[in-house]
């Protein structure tokens, strides 16, 4: 042990004899020398006395004197109003006390008395902070880190929150009574849901409602759409990544959706679009409750439901081979079809009604012949479709209160003239072919105007677009417009 009493060696080597243990302990003594001259703290001990026995090199440079001039001598002779012979009196702390040097600046110090088995063996300053705006910039910078902090958890805990419960979910047909009766069902279990049906059929609007119904809804819901990612950032983006798993990885390793989402929901919109590796170790996920992050060495425990959705025939891709079918019959165990609105038209009215009420604060009526045209048209984009019909129709009415044929978009009326009575007969098929065309023709327009708008710079456009520079990516390649 190190004994600080006045008469004892101070710390250094010079009083050493040259003994094969005062050797080792001289060493011994440098070393920790070294060490408190590491440290970003400044060090000055003293002992009972009050006398220097030692000082590292931050309080060295401070006062401008070789330290082993200072050890012997009374702490007062470089620091005339030292409050540490008051500590040593009191055997009291002070913390984070300012302290003014000879008009050269503010330290701030933390003052100890050092006590062993009861016995007081001195006293220690630490100088915490050389000058006090070092202390106000940290203030300063917390501050504004806690501010950030606070300001990412709340979007955070808005994106995290799932919107819509069942009461969202507005229909009277007895096709969606029987869906909602089928989803309040589900969300009791604890089992994956696969929501299948049409683009606009409510599949987003179901998912949110199962979790807000499930024993998870005070959980997390947290939603990935594989195709809004691209393919080789997918796994990473599920199942995360530990620190350094390849080149370029973030040093603190990624946290995975099905990580974030312990004790919730994760909701994978799409899941037609999941590579078929990453489909295979989500199978094992679902299967172990266990995952293992790329570049870990031992698989972490995982507590989530999941909700798939998928407009595609997934049983189709499932036969060609591009899904997997053990995967498939997984997820298919508890299937909710949400059925198209052309097969429960008694929807229509009630959606209106609704969408129109949100859009103008009012209500509004509707003439039987644009009702009709409503009734007869094939709705290939579903609930969604509607809900841009509606709006436009809204503002095309402004200050009337009344819905009528002309305030519908022409393909709706052309497509009621040309089914006349054979309404029935109309082909789906094409319809939804020629209302895709025409989405994909506004699609290229807009990409290419904001492409122009912001001289060819991807993020700029991206985010004029409202939609992700791989996404953005993603549509260029497909309308073949070179970067
Ligand atoms: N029964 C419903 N009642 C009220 N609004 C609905 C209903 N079904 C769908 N919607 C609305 O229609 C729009 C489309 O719904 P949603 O996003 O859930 O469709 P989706 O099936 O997920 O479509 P996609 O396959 O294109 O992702 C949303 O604005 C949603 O709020
Ligand atoms: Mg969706």
């Amino acid at each position: 042990m190190i004994s600080f009493d006045a008469n004892a060696p101070k710390l250094g080597t010079q009083d050493m004899d040259q003994s094969p243990d005062s050797q080792v302990l001289s060493d011994l003594l440098n070393m920790l020398e070294l060490i408190l001259d590491q440290a970003y703290l400044g060090l000055v001990f003293v002992d009972t006395k009050g006398i220097i026995r030692f000082m590292n090199k931050q309080y060295e440079d401070l006062i401008g004197v070789p330290r082993k001039d200072t050890y012997g001598k009374h702490i007062t002779e470089y620091f005339p109003d030292s409050r540490l012979p008051l500590v040593i009196e009191t055997r009291k702390p002070e913390w984070g006390w300012k302290y003014d040097y000879k008009g050269r600046g503010t330290l701030v110090v933390n003052r100890i008395p050092i006590i062993k088995d009861n016995r007081l063996i001195g006293a220690l300053t630490q100088c915490i902070f050389r000058d006090i705006s070092e202390l106000k910039d940290m203030a300063k910078n917390l501050d504004i880190l806690q501010k950030r902090v606070r300001s990412y958890q709340t979007q955070l805990s808005d994106l995290l929150t799932p919107k819509y419960t069942f009461k969202d979910i507005l229909g009277v047909s007895d096709a969606l009574a029987h869906a909602k009766e089928m989803a309040q069902l589900y969300a009791g279990t604890e089992s994956a849901v696969l929501i299948t049906g049409e683009t606009g059929t409510g599949k987003e609007l179901f998912a949110h409602s199962i979790h807000n119904a499930s024993n998870r809804k005070d959980g997390p819901f947290v939603c990935l759409n594989c195709a809004s990612i691209p393919n080789e950032l997918l796994e990473s983006e599920l199942f995360g990544y530990a620190a350094g798993a390849f080149t370029g990885a973030r040093n603190s390793g990624k946290t995975g959706k099905i990580q974030m989402a312990r004790g919730g929901t994760v909701f994978l919109d799409e899941i037609g679009e999941l590579p078929l590796v990453a489909q295979a170790k989500l199978l094992r996920v679902l299967e172990d409750k266990r995952v293992d992050k790329l570049g870990a060495t031992t698989p972490e425990d995982v507590d989530f439901r999941l909700i798939a959705a998928t407009n595609q025939d997934i049983k189709s891709i499932a036969d060609e081979g591009s899904f997997r079918k053990d995967l498939y019959f997984r997820l298919s165990a508890l299937n909710l079809h949400l059925p198209p609105l052309r097969e429960r038209k008694e929807d229509i009215l009630v959606l209106l009604n609704d969408f129109a009420g949100n859009n103008l604060r009012r209500s509004v009526q509707i003439t039987d012949t644009a009702l009709a045209a409503l009734k007869t048209y094939s709705w290939p984009g579903n609930i969604r479709e509607l809900k841009n019909v509606v709006e436009l129709a809204c503002c095309l009415i402004r200050n009337h209160d009344v819905i009528d044929i002309d305030n519908l978009p022409a393909h709706i009326v052309e497509f009621r003239a040309s089914s006349g009575e054979q309404s029935q007969h109309f082909s789906s098929d094409e319809a939804r072919f020629n209302l895709k065309s025409k989405i994909n023709e506004d699609e290229l327009f807009l990409i290419k105007k904001a492409l122009a708008e912001c001289k060819g710079n991807k993020s700029a456009a991206a985010s004029k677009l409202g939609i992700s520079r791989s996404s953005l990516y993603n549509k260029m390649t497909r309308y073949s417009i070179s970067a």
